[in-house]
């Protein structure tokens, strides 16, 4: 069994992930923000944590990591509240729960960030420009830490049932990717510890998650 805290615990990722730990008898302490996403966390078989990443400090939110082996980062301001909140959210609350991890020891931490060409070739807005720009910061920042990082770059996120398999690589092309394979691909990682201090592009594709991490360990 390992516990892994979830930050974006209710997140379309988040949820999923939750839900597929518990069926794998692994324990999801999860940090959701309001107290009406308890219930819905619970019945998935997360264990709701209530906090904010705009309120919690380094020490605080250390405690709540504390007995965790695993740290997995999705949250993300998905573009609501303009670049400040997505600075914050994406980026400052990053940093703040690689500082917790690193305070609590937890040593293992997975980041859900963006594909590089995400917007190439379309006229993309200055919100999404700064996202990509927080998402490349968040990057630089983790793999600078000493931590056990992992950072996986999805595709464009669909909410199409998942197929369990997936195509990961250290380039790959472009592609879609079910959010249910991107929390699969996360168990995988979870119940690989070999694979580390790497980046993986991840989209659809014909290999199951277990199998596609082979390359990387
Ligand atoms: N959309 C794409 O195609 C795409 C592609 C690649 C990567 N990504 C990245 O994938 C990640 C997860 O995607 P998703 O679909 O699961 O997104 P999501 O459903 O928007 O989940 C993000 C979570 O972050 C939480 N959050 C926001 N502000 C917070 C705060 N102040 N304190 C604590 N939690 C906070 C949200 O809480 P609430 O539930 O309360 O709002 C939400 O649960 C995001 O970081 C996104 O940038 C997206």
């Amino acid at each position: 069994m390992t516990q892994v805290f979830i930050v974006g615990g209710a997140g379309k990722i988040g949820r999923r992930l939750a839900q597929q730990l518990h069926a794998r008898g692994h324990r999801a302490p999860s940090l959701h923000r309001t107290p009406d996403q308890a219930a819905e966390l619970q019945q998935l078989g997360a264990f709701p944590v209530l906090g904010n990443l705009l309120e919690l400090d380094e020490a605080t939110l250390a405690e709540l990591m504390a007995s965790s082996d695993v740290v997995v980062f999705t949250a993300g301001a998905g573009g609501k509240g303009g670049p400040e909140m997505t600075n914050a959210i994406d980026g400052r609350g990053l940093e703040l729960a690689v500082a917790a991890a690193r305070r609590a020891n937890v040593r293992r931490f997975l980041l859900v960030s963006a594909f590089p060409e995400a917007g190439r070739g379309r006229q993309v807005s200055e919100t999404f420009e700064n996202y990509m720009a927080v998402k490349k910061h968040a990057d630089v920042h983790l793999a600078e830490s000493d931590l056990d990082w992992v950072i996986l770059r999805p595709g464009t996120l669909v909410d199409t049932a998942g197929t369990g398999r997936v195509r990961a690589g250290l380039a790959i092309p472009y592609g879609n990717v079910p959010r249910d394979d991107v929390a699969a691909t996360l168990v995988a990682l979870i119940e690989t510890p070999a694979v580390s201090r790497v980046i993986i592009e991840l989209t659809e594709g014909d290999t199951p998650a277990i199998e596609a991490l082979v390359p990387f360990v």
